[in-house]
């Protein structure tokens, strides 16, 4: 699979991009509101191979791709879908990038594309993400992609020894606006 936005093409993973992928990965500021690292060459290693093993299943419910910007074709990101198995109408999301690569919109250009290619290619009828409610940089790119926020869950996130909370952001095929390529 190949996605490609203003800036950016989502594509599929390969083993040789274990280095770039654990770059950002193996980074503590990066995964702070995550549910895993910071990590080991090995982990991510092992984690490709998982990626891999399923975007070959069939049917296909994991989008799990390589975000990388077009000019010096670096590899600066993740950008996942998760189809829900029994019904394939619904999915979650997450996202993350080298921290040297915040700050410029690129997540939210990522995102929506590949929330479109959701909506439009694999007609799912909602799309949603959880976030940390610390993490405002991520719940504001969710703000951004005209997801609603449905909910605060308490007490969500086990980490470090104490609860964290979360919000629940979503957004509906009938409520998704087709993007306009120059304003990605
Ligand atoms: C979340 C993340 C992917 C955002 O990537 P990004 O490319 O910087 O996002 P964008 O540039 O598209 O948008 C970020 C928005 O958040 C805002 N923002 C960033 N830090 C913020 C903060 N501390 N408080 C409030 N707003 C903040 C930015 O100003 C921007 O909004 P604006 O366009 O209105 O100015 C990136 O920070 C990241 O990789 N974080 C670590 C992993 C992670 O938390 N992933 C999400 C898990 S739910």
């Amino acid at each position: 699979m190949h996605l490609e936005t203003r800036r950016l093409i989502l594509r599929e993973y390969t083993l040789d991009d274990w280095p770039a992928v654990n770059a950002y990965t193996s980074d503590p500021r990066v995964v702070q509101y995550m549910s895993f690292g910071p990590t080991t060459p090995d982990q991510t290693r092992e984690h490709l191979h998982g990626s891999i093993a399923a975007a070959a299943e069939q049917p296909r419910c994991r989008y799990e791709l390589a975000v990388v910007l077009r000019g010096e074709q670096r590899l600066i990101g993740t950008a996942t879908l998760d189809v829900d198995r029994r019904e394939r109408r619904h999915a979650y999301f997450s996202y993350l990038l080298h921290s040297q690569y915040w700050g410029q919109g690129y997540a939210t250009e990522a995102m929506r594309t590949l929330i479109d290619f959701g909506f439009t290619q694999l007609h799912l009828n909602r799309v949603a993400d959880t976030c940390d409610t610390r993490n405002r940089a991520s719940a504001r790119v969710m703000e951004k992609l005209g997801m609603r926020r449905e909910g605060h869950l308490r007490e969500t996130i086990w980490k470090a020894g104490r609860w964290y909370d979360e919000y629940l952001y979503a957004i509906l095929a009938h409520e998704w606006v087709l993007p306009i390529p120059e304003a990605q």
